[in-house]
């Protein structure tokens, strides 16, 4: 039996509390839900999730099973396969975006898995998302094996990272600007005016979704519940207006060695960053700060005496990109480099698959599908990976990802795609 014969595939918007299709939403987040394994949501948590996914304007689909289902398994009206999409700006670099498709919320019932639900729903979206003119599609992932195979490619990564904040943790300079301690409740307008800085200047950012200011603000913990234990502290520049946050929680006195948790720091200007931090090495009683969305390259690290109080617990992908429209994802962003360049791309849901003319010229890019020889032969995936330049070209050629055709074309590679400011993204979905 095919999946059409024993499955029927609804996409509709998300509805939020009071919208017309309320009951199927609820259905279709308690799927999700336990199709990572979580507690089912509390009827506060669900509300809350209703209107935020409402807010940002998400399609849901779902795979509801046709005919009559086992006793003892859940109506047909929960989906055995939820996929949601929402469209937000993806910063590429020197303060130009694009829209991007955002992929959230993959879940197939354990008992409905490796059916091909899961490439159904994909391959579907991807190829809405380039009919809709959309460049770009962005998820993260909870494995690291699933969406090469999609043309998905590992753009930014991020670090979990210890602070030891006692002694020895003292910053070369003193940043401009002053820090407070702010009321949580107070920060969501300044979280939206903040972030909005950040997304505009940094490329790998991803605009965010309406759940990260009620987070701020502390209407909304990591289980959904109002988040009382969450403390935050403003940086605001020598002017006094705000240029940055962070929010933290203490990990409780039982927690050796004392603990503060970072669940959010944003920060507009290098100074604010180091600014927040400095506030954070300075909490009394306080033996360690962590974060885990700090960046790959971390400023805090050069700004410490002594740059051995960060340690890595953890490091790993965390944007992974797939380029829907080669042509106007690479006209969209600016270049680090002149210069000619011919990829062979190789994709085997044929939406970016060509060879591809390349030609910068003070910084922007005609791209135009060519007969030429290729300089470099690579897959969707390490199109995407190379794309925002947060994965150099030539490692990827010495990883056997980037065939390099013509001697040398990977490096002219890496000066063009170079981007000349950080590459990171702090938003999940
Ligand atoms: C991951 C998940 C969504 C896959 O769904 P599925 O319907 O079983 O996947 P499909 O049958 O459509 O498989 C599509 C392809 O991906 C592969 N694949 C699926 N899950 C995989 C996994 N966890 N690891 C490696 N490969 C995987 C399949 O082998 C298949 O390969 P092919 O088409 O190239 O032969 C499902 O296992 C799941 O819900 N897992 C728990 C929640 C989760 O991790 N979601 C992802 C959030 S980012």
């Amino acid at each position: 039996m095919g999946i059409e014969d024993a499955y029927e595939i609804r996409t509709f918007p998300a509805s939020g509390p009071s919208g017309p299709r309320r009951d199927e939403s609820a259905a279709w987040l308690h799927a999700v839900v336990s199709g990572f394994y979580e507690k089912p949501l509390t009827d506060a948590a669900l509300e809350r999730a209703l209107a935020s996914n409402a807010a940002d304007g998400r399609l849901y689909t779902g795979v509801y099973p046709r005919g009559p289902v086992p006793a003892g398994a859940p109506g047909p009206d929960v989906p055995v396969a939820t996929f949601g999409t929402l469209r937000k700006q993806l910063n590429v670099g020197s303060g130009r975006s694009v829209e991007a498709q955002l992929v959230t919320a993959v879940t197939v019932r354990a008992s409905h898995r490796r059916q091909g639900l899961l490439r159904r729903m994909m391959v579907e979206d991807l190829r809405r998302g380039r009919e809709d003119g959309v460049a770009v599609a962005a998820l993260t992932a909870s494995e690291g094996t699933i969406y090469r195979r999609f043309g998905f490619g590992v753009a930014t990564s991020e670090r979990e990272v210890t602070v030891d904040v006692g002694e020895r943790f003292r910053l070369l300079h003193r940043p401009a600007g002053s820090v407070e301690a702010a009321v949580p409740a107070e920060l969501g307008p300044i979280a939206r005016d903040v972030f909005a800085r950040v997304q505009s200047t940094t490329a790998g950012s991803i605009d965010r979704q309406e759940r990260y200011y009620r987070a701020a603000a502390g209407e909304l913990g990591e289980d959904g519940a109002e988040d009382t234990a969450l403390r935050a502290a403003l940086h605001y520049d020598d002017d006094g207006t705000p240029d940055g946050y962070v929010t933290y929680a203490f990990k409780g006195w039982g927690h050796e060695p004392e603990t503060m948790e970072v669940r959010d720091l944003v920060a507009a200007t290098p100074d604010t960053y180091l600014g927040l931090w400095g506030f954070l090495g300075s909490l009394d009683l306080v033996k360690e700060v962590r974060w885990g969305n700090a960046p790959a390259e971390d400023p805090l690290v050069w700004a410490l005496e002594d740059p051995r109080c960060v340690r890595t617990r953890a490091e790993g992908d965390m944007l992974w990109l797939r380029i829907l429209d080669v042509e106007a994802a690479l006209r969209a962003r600016r270049y680090g480099a002149d210069g000619g360049l011919v990829l062979e791309i190789q994709d085997s849901l044929e939406l970016a698959a060509d060879r591809w003319r390349i030609d910068v010229s003070e910084g922007d890019a005609v791209v135009t599908p060519t007969g030429e020889e290729a300089d470099l032969v690579l897959d969707a995936s390490a199109l995407a990976s190379m794309y925002l330049g947060g994965v150099s070209p030539v490692l990827l050629a010495r990883s056997g990802r980037v065939r390099e055709i013509v001697p040398g074309a990977a490096e002219r590679a890496l000066r063009m795609f170079a981007s000349a400011g950080p590459v990171h993204c702090l938003t999940h979905f």
